[in-house]
């Protein structure tokens, strides 16, 4: 199996709502490729919802092509649409679950729509009540699940007909930290193991962190950035997406803290740690220079197999040796003095 190709051309989306036009999407163009999983990053409003709701056709752009693995669906018929979403699995943050039916009635749901006949059915629910962990949970209703246990039958029932697409609309917004965790471990695998493109829409940075292998970040309707999960990390340039990214990486400090620290005797500087940087080599340098180095702030991570990370430095010694070691520093080193 091989998961969907998703090309976004020239998308606008304009509402009218009385004498109001509201433009929801305004020439969105972006491409996910078949296996990859795409986090979609956004502040309410932005039309991220109005975004997958084109991709499963419950809505038609005002221009603009959407292919899926090279189809244009814009205009295609109910009926063929409905033959698309049959490939298109979909997770909600209120699960949407039927609450009259177990979990494994549930997942069985979509199989008898596709009028698969009941000893297949039977195997198939097994078989993905296993794959999403709740092997022993199918003849329990929703209400005798937790939140986390609901979105997992909420993934199974997605993926009971073999979708090669899954989206998920703020799928773990209604789930605590570690269960979010889970849940997004469980999409990976899904990811990994099935094939499946995912599209993953949220307003948390650190979902995008754990799960996405490209990140759009969305305002006002456009993809004002876009690029791998550790070049957004690593270098957003739009102040939306840093302000994103301020929310998942604390490694600066903010305008309290550097007060504080200021109040003490030497000099502040932030250092960005990439790979190439050459702050390690520089510090054993720095003694024999005059000047000692103390880390006060921030903290390296590391993000599809690369370290980085923002680390404030307090730099003591007399002035005029700071001066030549932050000249020296900034020879390999992107760094940058907190004024006082
Ligand atoms: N059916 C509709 N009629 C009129 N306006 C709409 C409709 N659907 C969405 N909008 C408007 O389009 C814009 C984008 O909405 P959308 O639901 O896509 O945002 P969102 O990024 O998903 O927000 P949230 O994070 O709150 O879910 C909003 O201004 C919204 O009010
Ligand atoms: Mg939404």
């Amino acid at each position: 199996m091989t998961g969907t190709k998703i090309e976004f051309e020239n998308i606008t989306k304009v509402f009218n709502s009385g004498k109001k036009t509201i433009t929801a999407l305004d020439g969105v163009s972006l491409t996910v490729e078949p296996g990859e999983i795409l986090g979609v990053i956004g502040y309410s409003g932005a039309g991220k919802s109005t975004l997958v709701r084109m991709i499963n056709g419950l809505d038609t752009p005002t221009s603009g092509s959407l292919l899926l693995d090279g189809t244009d669906i814009v205009g295609l018929s109910e009926k063929k649409l409905r033959g698309i979403r049959r490939n298109i699995g979909m997770i909600f943050q209120q699960f949407n679950l039927f609450s009259s039916r177990t979990a494994a009635g549930n997942i069985e749901y979509p199989l008898i729509l596709a009028g698969v006949d009941k000893a297949e059915r039977k195997k198939r629910v097994a078989q993905l009540l296993d794959f999403v962990g709740l092997g022993d949970r199918g003849k329990n209703y929703p209400e005798q699940l937790s939140g986390g246990q609901k979105q997992r039958v909420g993934i199974a029932r997605a993926l009971a007909t073999n979708p090669d697409l899954l989206l998920a609309d703020e799928a773990t917004s209604a789930l605590d930290p570690e269960t979010t965790h889970e849940v997004l471990n469980l999409l990976r695998k899904v990811n990994r193991e099935l094939g499946i493109t995912i599209v993953v829409i949220t307003h948390e940075m650190d979902v995008v962190r754990t799960i996405a292998d490209k990140v759009a970040v969305m305002e006002n309707g456009k993809v004002v950035e876009y690029g791998s999960t550790y070049e957004i990390f690593s270098h957003p340039h739009s102040a939306v997406t840093q302000r994103f990214v301020a929310t998942s990486l604390r490694n600066t400090p903010d305008a309290l803290e550097s007060e504080d620290l200021l109040a003490h005797q030497g000099r502040l500087f932030t250092i960005v740690l990439s790979e190439e940087s050459g702050f390690f080599d520089a510090v054993s340098s720095a003694r024999a220079k005059g000047v000692s180095i103390n880390i006060v702030h921030g903290g390296v991570t590391t993000l599809q197999k690369h370290s980085f990370g923002k680390v404030t430095v307090r730099l003591n010694g007399d002035e005029q040796a700071i001066n030549d070691f932050y000249a020296y520093l900034s020879t390999t080193t992107d760094i940058e003095e907190i004024a006082r």
